[in-house]
């Protein structure tokens, strides 16, 4: 068998804005993540998935796109991305971009000439509407609040915008809205690129005619847009078609990875519709399900959702793994209600399933949530819907670094407060201290790295209990068994034969049992 880095490999997203700031402007910045390439490669992973750095006007920070085949100066320059590339390059991490094309910028020039007039010949690269008796074509909400069309005086039509009125949508049934992307995955690839995370992919197409969408039964969001059933306005057959075409292209260049962002309304946990992106091994290589990501920390639940992701799955492609993101409350305070132990126990089950696992930047130091007052809010969802969302600046904090003035994020004030846990929580001191939860990432990750069955290996759910979890990761005569005590007691389990525990979240030393008693919300990997 063959290593392959994105199915076998470990990737890590850095929100680039939040990592390091090398310019000492309180914006983290492209030459800020090389400088820690090397802290990177000593935690382990494979490849860096990096969130927008295009040129943007940032009314969603990046994810509004006005040019996408340069980089934005708060970021950098050109030079700076293929220098990082090059430094990536010799540490053996690849670097993934995050390609938005559901919508642009507003401030884009193809909208600008969209918008310009009727005849223009990008009109129809977006999606206008006359409307209804100068009234909105139909009842479609926007993600970011309010309806989903906004009304252009100039031109006395409505555009789509599925988030906020400043990322208009693509027209993705125009064939040179298509071609005008490839060409920008052709750039990317040109310049080294390995990689691709597809923003809201299964938001691409829409209804041909424009249909309302229906209104849920019951719903307890007071958010029109959470209530309705989003039947006609997402995951249209015809998405399918352009991401056929699309990995034909990943393949004609080789080993391009790309994985697809399936928007899911908060709390809905649904794996069918993430596997059926993969198409039948012929669309994206993987796709996230949130399912983890909204999951309580319950044995039996995060069993089932497991369960359930491989068998929607099955032999269609390839699965991964994500409990924290830019967009959600971190996996330790959502899941784990900021517990250190419970938080471990979550990192094996991350990175010991069968699939490629994704750490979110701060992940691996324990960063819990941002908590700061409405004054500090950037996000555009923050803004709207304070104080019933917070918005997502909770999960953007600036990485803790050391204890020294705003994190060693920068020298600078930075964009967002740094988290005041910072002078306990952070890099500098967990690399000191052999029990840390850094220093347990690091154990993790080259324990899966040194272990085909955990990195390529099948998996085998085992009864278990109720609140212990229990599977096999096998790989031909090699085994690996994984035992999660969701308890705040301690359980005992019997195995058949005496195992060498290999692992354990309370950082014990290695020793042979038949035997074992966890400890509370203990996570231990044992070899047979
Ligand atoms: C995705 C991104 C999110 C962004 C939205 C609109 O959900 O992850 O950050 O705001 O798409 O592009």
């Amino acid at each position: 068998m063959k290593k392959v880095w994105w199915k076998h490999g470990v990737i890590y997203q850095i929100y680039p804005r939040s990592f390091k700031d090398s310019n000492h402007d309180g914006i983290g910045d492209i030459n800020g993540i090389t400088e820690c390439l090397d802290y990177l490669q000593d935690l382990g992973i494979d490849g860096i998935w990096l969130s927008p750095l295009y040129r943007s006007p940032m009314y969603d920070f990046g994810y509004d796109v006005s040019d996408y085949c340069d980089i934005d100066p708060v970021f950098g320059t050109m030079r700076d991305f293929k220098h990082l590339v090059k430094e990536a390059e010799k540490r053996n991490i690849a670097i993934i971009m995050d390609m938005v094309f559901n919508h642009t910028s507003h401030l884009h020039p193809w909208f600008l000439e969209s918008r310009s007039s009727k005849d223009n010949p990008k009109r129809d690269w977006y999606i206008w509407h006359p409307g209804k008796k100068r009234k909105v074509p139909n009842n479609w909400m926007a993600a970011f609040g309010g309806r989903a069309w906004e009304w252009d005086p100039l031109t006395q039509e409505y555009y789509l915008h599925l988030f906020t009125k400043q990322q208009p949508d693509l027209n993705w049934r125009n064939p040179n809205v298509k071609k005008a992307m490839f060409d920008v995955l052709r750039f990317w690839m040109d310049n080294g690129v390995k990689g691709f995370r597809f923003d809201v992919i299964n938001l691409l197409v829409k209804d041909r005619q424009f249909r309302n969408n229906p209104y849920k039964l019951r719903f307890t969001n007071p958010r029109r847009h959470d209530q309705q059933l989003h039947i006609y306005d997402r995951n249209q057959p015809e998405a399918h078609e352009i991401l056929k075409e699309m990995r034909i292209l990943f393949d004609s260049y080789g080993t391009i990875m790309s994985v697809g962002e399936i928007y899911l309304d908060e709390g809905i946990r649904d794996s069918h519709l993430p596997a059926s992106f993969l198409g039948n091994n012929d669309e994206l290589h993987m796709n996230f399900n949130f399912s983890t990501m909204f999951a309580s920390f319950n044995c039996y639940e995060l069993r089932k959702i497991m369960i359930d992701w491989y068998e929607a799955i099955g032999g269609k492609g390839w699965p991964c793994y994500v409990f924290s993101n830019h967009d959600q409350s971190r996996a330790i305070t959502r899941i784990a209600k900021n517990d250190l132990q419970k938080a471990k126990l979550l990192a094996v089950l991350l990175l010991t399933q069968k699939g490629t696992p994704f750490i979110y930047y701060g992940e691996e130091i324990g960063m819990v949530d941002g908590k700061f007052p409405y004054r500090y809010i950037q996000d555009p969802v923050g803004k709207k819907y304070w104080p019933f969302h917070t918005g997502r600046d909770k999960a953007r904090t600036p990485m803790q670094w050391d204890a020294t003035s705003y994190a060693g994020f920068s020298t600078a004030k930075p964009w967002l407060p740094v988290n005041p846990d910072y002078t306990r929580t952070n890099v500098a001191l967990q690399s000191k201290n052999a029990e840390s939860m850094l220093q347990f990432y690091r154990q993790l990750i080259a324990l899966r790295k040194s272990r085909k069955e955990l990195y390529a290996g099948e998996i085998e759910f085992l009864p278990g209990s109720d609140d212990v979890m229990l599977y096999k990761r096998v790989w031909n005569n090699d085994t690996c068994l994984v035992a999660l005590n969701f308890s705040s007691s301690k359980r005992k389990i019997n195995f058949d034969s005496t195992c060498r525990v290999l692992l354990s979240s309370y950082q014990k030393n290695i020793i042979d049992v038949q035997t074992i008693t966890l400890d509370p919300f203990e996570a231990v990997i044992c070899s047979k």
